[in-house]
Parts: structure tokens; C-alpha cells; sequence
């Protein structure tokens, strides 16, 4: 695994392991109010992030367009401002709304950046042929 795939991976672990200590934590304190900054974290945390890294894994052409690095740092940047802005806001800070609406709207953004990247490579000949050859290595 490499380039950005590598990267949406690395992240992935993290926030597997932060999201698994933040659930251990609500379990043990038996106070479930972090359920949603929990349940964002690992699912958009960790699920999407490594769905994205096996994506761009197996279609290098993908991985390889500028596109794919500002998709990756948009989302970064976006799924922090997410689950931070989630936590204080299940902290009691309604105050933190549009930090967390600003960052929604970004990693949507970013998803619909994905769409286009993966789109664009799996539908043009040359890279569905690439992409093809790559996943049955
Ligand atoms: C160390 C492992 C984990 C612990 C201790 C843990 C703990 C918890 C706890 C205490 C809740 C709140 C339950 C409730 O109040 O109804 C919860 C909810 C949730 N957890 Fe985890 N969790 C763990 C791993 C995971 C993993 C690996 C995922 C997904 C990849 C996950 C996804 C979710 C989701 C989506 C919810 C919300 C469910 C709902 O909406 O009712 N958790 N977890
Ligand atoms: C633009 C990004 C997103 C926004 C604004 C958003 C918003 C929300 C909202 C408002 C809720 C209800 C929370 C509550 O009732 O307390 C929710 C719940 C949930 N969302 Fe998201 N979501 C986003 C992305 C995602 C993604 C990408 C996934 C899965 C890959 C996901 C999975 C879930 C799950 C499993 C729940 C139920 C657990 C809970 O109650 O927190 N969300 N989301």
C-alpha cells in the first residue's frame, strides 16, 4: 500500500484505536453520552477511511490523480473537525454547531470529490483494465 491509500489506512488505525478507547471508556463509566462521537469515529473514522485506502490500493490510477491527495487531506481535516466538534458538543457545548456544520459539509464535499475520482478511474477503458489486472494479482 502506498501514496494515499498508505495514508487513509494509517488514519483508519487511529481512529480504530481512539474510537475502541472512547467505547471502553463510555462502557466502563457506564455513561453512554459520546455514543454518537463514538459511532462517528468508528464508522466514519475507520470504516470509510479504510474503505478508501483499499479503493485507491487496487486502482493505482486513482491514487496516482492530485485529485485523490486533496480528497485525502479534506477528509483529514474534515473527520477531526467532525468527531472533536461531536465531542463537545456531547460534552454540553451547543456552542460548537457550526464548527461541526462547517466540517460536515466538508467531508461531504470531500465524499463527493471521492465519488468523481472513482467514477472517472473505474469507467475510462485504460484504468478499468489497470484496475482490473491489479485486483486479481
Ligand atoms: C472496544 C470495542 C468497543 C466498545 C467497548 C464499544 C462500546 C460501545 C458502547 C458502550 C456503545 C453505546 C451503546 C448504547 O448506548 O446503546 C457503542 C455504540 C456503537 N458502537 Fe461501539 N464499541 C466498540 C467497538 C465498536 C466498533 C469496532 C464499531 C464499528 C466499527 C462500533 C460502532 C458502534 C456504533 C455504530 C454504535 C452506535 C449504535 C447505535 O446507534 O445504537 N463500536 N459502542
Ligand atoms: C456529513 C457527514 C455526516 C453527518 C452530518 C452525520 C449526521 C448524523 C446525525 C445528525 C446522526 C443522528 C445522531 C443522533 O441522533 O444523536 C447520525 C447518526 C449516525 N450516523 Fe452519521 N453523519 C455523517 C456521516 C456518517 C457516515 C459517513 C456514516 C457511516 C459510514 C454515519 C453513520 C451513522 C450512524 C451509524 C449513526 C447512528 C449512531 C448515532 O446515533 O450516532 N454517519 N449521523
Amino acid at each position: 500500500m502506498q501514496g494515499v491509500a498508505r495514508n487513509f489506512f494509517t488514519m483508519a488505525v487511529i481512529y480504530a484505536l481512539v474510537g475502541m478507547t472512547l467505547g471502553l471508556s463510555m462502557a466502563m463509566s457506564q455513561n453512554h453520552e459520546q455514543l454518537p462521537t463514538h459511532a462517528h469515529i468508528m464508522v466514519l473514522g475507520w470504516l470509510m477511511s479504510a474503505v478508501f485506502a483499499f479503493f485507491y490500493h487496487l486502482v493505482p490510477a486513482a491514487r496516482n490523480s492530485k485529485l485523490a491527495t486533496i480528497h485525502f487531506w479534506l477528509a483529514a481535516v474534515s473527520s477531526v473537525g467532525m468527531v472533536v466538534g461531536l465531542y463537545i458538543l456531547y460534552g454540553g457545548n451547543p456552542s460548537i454547531e457550526p464548527v461541526l456544520g462547517i466540517s460536515a459539509m466538508a467531508y461531504f464535499a470531500a465524499t463527493v470529490l471521492f465519488a468523481f475520482i472513482a467514477l472517472r478511474a473505474l469507467w475510462s477503458s485504460e484504468t478499468a483494465e489497470t484496475a482490473g489486472q491489479t485486483a486479481t494479482r
